[in-house]
């Protein structure tokens, strides 16, 4: 499922030696396999295929310049969040005409970026809104594609701070209050009814909040098509991926050793089971997964700076820290921890992996069993590729990592590590100090 892998002794990503890498760029480094963002597309796809389909890489999760270039080469366009994001896709050398604008803070700004790139759709969250987007292209003199994001209430079993869909979160429309919204917005000359939307959360391990919240809206997705001719459904993102046992396979495996109703969620599961839900509608089908496309593809590779054997623990103090990978401190999530070079001849050691920050919070596992590693030895942090970088800090002014991605046999420095220089170049002494 993913292309990382021991080569002999040594943690490759494709054909590429990890070892290899942080000699060449230095760690804390995040390493990208482009051939398995490229399975993960070509899956997805294949598993909708019964559908009029375009997805919408959600590139919240991994917004590299590359990463967007992939994405875009194999077909993607994007949901984007944020002017910031919209540059990026334009900087990257795609196109915004297959992408989509979401987000409940959209400024004036941001939507005449928008227009005047030729967005897909907006995805609405609030009336107010509207009138916003609306007051915009007026201005412009254009039409904006629109979508209202509708939140069906349906509990996607997933962390509270990735739930997105219940009542009481900040997105979206009610169903219940959506036709009036869509009755406004039919009232707004300067808007152009295009489709609708919903996301109910990330990371869903299973398929049944989906179903719920595709069942949910279905007859009112059906409704909106005979009253305004939209042309497309989007039902988000949100499947989620194994961060367990990252690089087991076969019968010892922790996915092998579920019973086979409590496996997490497959691209296969979730094509079978939406696409028959989903072909009546007769629309497109627009998906925003994020975390899928790139959260196996990439890891964080991290130095042993210290073992430090405490008096009823140990602690494996690496080179890379909360800063950097953000996920565990924010989440509790975790992250398989594997040393780069395998020794079976080393003992284990079980022992709290740590970085560097002045927090007790920074802590990327506790009491996890690991082969013995000593100073100056390599660790790969697996399944940071989604939200890793893109969340990473300068907390305790400590510089961005390097991003490098590897094709084969080759890589490239896709972002070069912060210097002190450039983190502080914006920053002055004002004159009543000096
Ligand atoms: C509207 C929307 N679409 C898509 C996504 C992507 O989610 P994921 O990375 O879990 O697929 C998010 C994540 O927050 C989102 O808010």
């Amino acid at each position: 499922m993913h292309h990382f892998h021991y080569s002999g002794q040594d943690l490759h990503c494709e054909s590429a030696d990890l070892a290899a890498i942080a000699k060449l760029y230095g760690t804390p480094t995040y390493v990208y396999s482009a051939a398995t963002m490229a399975d993960n597309y070509h899956r997805l796809q294949r598993n909708l295929s019964g559908l009029d389909l375009q997805i919408c890489y959600a590139m919240k999760a991994n917004s590299n310049l590359a990463v967007i270039r992939h994405f875009a080469n194999l077909g993607a366009g994007f949901d984007l969040v944020s002017g910031g994001e919209l540059r990026r896709v334009l900087a990257a050398g795609a196109k915004v005409n297959t992408s989509v604008f979401a987000g409940v803070g959209k400024t004036e700004g941001e939507i005449k970026l928008a227009l005047e790139n030729g967005i897909y759709a907006f995805h609405v969250e609030s009336e107010p809104e509207l009138a916003r987007i609306n007051h915009v292209a007026g201005q412009l003199g254009v039409k904006a594609p629109i979508a209202i994001r509708i939140n069906p209430d349906v509990d996607a079993h997933t962390h509270a701070k990735i739930t997105t869909g219940k009542s009481d979160n900040k997105f979206g429309i009610p169903l219940k209050h959506a036709a009036a919204a869509y009755e406004a917005a039919a009232k707004l000359k300067n808007l152009r009814i295009r489709g609708v939307q919903m996301h109910i959360g990330s990371q869903l391990t299973e398929v049944g909040p989906f179903v719920e919240a595709v069942k949910k809206v279905a007859g009112f997705v059906a409704e909106l098509k005979a009253a305004y001719g939209i042309e497309y459904f989007s039902i988000g993102g949100g499947m989620g991926i194994v961060y367990r046992d990252a690089l087991a396979s076969g019968p010892q495996s922790w996915w092998d050793a579920q019973p086979a109703d409590k496996r997490p969620l497959t691209p296969e599961l979730y094509g079978a089971t939406l696409t028959p839900l989903l072909v009546p509608l007769g629309l497109k089908i627009l998906l925003e997964h994020g975390r899928f496309m790139v959260g196996n593809a990439g890891v964080l590779l991290a130095r042993v700076e210290h073992l430090k054997r405490g008096a009823g623990k140990n602690f494996l103090i690496v080179d890379a820290a909360m800063n950097d990978l953000v996920r565990p401190a924010m989440y509790e999530s975790f992250h398989e921890i594997v040393p780069v070079h395998r020794d079976s001849s080393r003992r284990a050691l079980v022992a709290d992996i740590v970085g560097p920050i002045c927090e007790s919070g920074d802590c990327f596992a506790k009491d996890r069993s690991i082969q013995e590693v000593g100073e100056g030895e390599l660790v790969a942090l697996m399944s940071a590729g989604a939200y890793g970088y893109v969340m990473a800090s300068r907390y305790n002014t400590r510089g961005m990592p390097a991003e490098v991605m590897v094709n084969g046999s080759a890589f490239e420095l896709v972002n070069v590590r912060e210097t002190f220089e450039s983190m502080t170049a914006g920053e002055k002494i004002p004159a009543f100090l000096k």
